[in-house]
């Protein structure tokens, strides 16, 4: 069931997507104090494994230390080139791409190539920008803030629930970085509301349409959520589902859609948890990074394998289907938003949307009411 009964006001306007001010306004006030999500354990599992980010015009590199993560700014203290270069990968050291400065878990210099042609060295000088770094289960964020809320308090309630997900008896089954060319709340919107599927998406959820009689919302000033009882599956899934029961899988038969303002998502469904984060570029692009994990059992055995590529076959099918069926409408949205003489309305199957509005506004010191 839906919470409102009648059509709620668009309170966000059309500027609100493409101003400039506005834009700076929501780094500082729901950007910044905040933590972001980079990545996932599953792909910095060896000792030397890295991923990159650009986030809000900041390159970072996060580095597997034998065992230890730490998150720094991409850029060499020698010549400024980035560090590495790569959405990800494994480098036996910690050292830059360009003449081979190599560095320390604290961000200080290891080994350079000819040192003695940089004396007397400034080793405080030298050391690299390090940011702070927090899991929630095996996914892994990164905060730009001085001094960042605990993760728990920023994930909030769900933490353990997320946390659950995305570790054992689920392993990591891919991640999945794309840019769109609208400003970054057209795509968290668009995750809000499953209003457009019959639209966007005839054939991808089956033709089911999560309506008013399967669903559940929680609306909280923090975060939204969607339940939805799922009731139809493709017959290869079926028979997945029935493997993953054998292998000790709790079925709940149950699709969540948890979105943490401001653009945080998690979905999970029995086999399968994405995770979501949709970050600002400019007033009028964004991107999106998108991390995977699929349900494998505890047990590691030919069978808990297959069912794991089975079921990561179908995962990432079906979630990168449906991301660029949605993606194709953004830049139309976005133009439509740079001219629109229309305040705009929002349903009550939308009614999502609404708490993310004024959350963002709300945040951004403006009023509401
Ligand atoms: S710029 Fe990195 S080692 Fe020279
Ligand atoms: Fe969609």
């Amino acid at each position: 069931m839906f919470v409102n009964k009648n059509q709620l006001e668009h309170l966000l306007k059309p500027d609100h997507y493409t101003s400039e001010d506005f834009f700076q306004k929501e780094l500082t006030c729901l950007f910044l104090p905040g933590w972001h999500l980079v990545g996932a354990k599953g792909e910095l599992a060896k000792p030397g494994s890295f991923i990159t980010a650009e986030l809000f015009d900041t390159p970072v590199i996060i580095y597997n230390f034998d065992g230890d993560l730490a998150a720094f700014l991409n850029v060499c203290s020698h010549r400024h080139c980035l560090i590495n270069s790569e959405r990800s990968g494994c480098m036996k050291n910690f050292k830059c791409q360009y003449h081979g400065w190599e560095y320390k878990a604290d961000g200080s210099t290891g080994r350079i190539p000819e040192a003695n042609c940089f004396r007397p060295f400034d080793r405080e000088n030298a050391r690299l920008k390090k940011f702070p770094i927090a899991t929630c289960g095996d996914l892994v964020f990164v905060s730009f803030a001085e001094d960042p809320p605990p993760i728990e308090e920023f994930i909030g309630d769900s933490f353990d629930e997320i946390a659950e997900r995305f570790c054992e008896p689920s392993r990591f089954a891919m991640s999945w970085d794309y840019h769109y060319g609208t400003n970054w709340k057209v795509p968290v919107e668009n995750t809000l509301e499953a209003y457009h599927i019959p639209e966007l998406h005839p054939t991808s959820f089956l033709g089911v349409y999560p309506g008013e009689d399967y669903s559940t919302h929680i609306l909280d000033e923090k975060f939204t959520r969607l339940e939805y009882n799922m009731r139809e599956y493709w017959l290869v899934y079926r028979l997945l589902r029935r493997g993953a029961l054998l292998l000790g899988a709790k079925l709940t038969n149950t699709y969540i859609h948890h979105h943490i303002h401001p653009n945080f998502v998690v979905i999970f469904v029995d086999l399968h948890a994405y995770a979501f984060s949709y970050i600002p570029v400019t007033a009028g692009t964004s991107k999106v990074r998108l991390v995977t994990y699929c349900f494998r059992g505890k047990r590691k055995n030919p069978i808990s394998w297959i069912t794991w590529l089975i079921s990561r076959f179908f995962g990432k099918r079906s979630v990168l289907k449906i991301a660029l069926e949605d993606a194709a409408i953004f830049a139309d949205q976005q133009r439509g938003l740079e001219k629109s003489p229309h305040p705009g309305v929002i349903g009550t199957l939308e009614e999502r949307l609404y708490c993310f509005q004024k959350y963002v506004l709300e945040k951004c010191g403006e009023a509401t009411e």
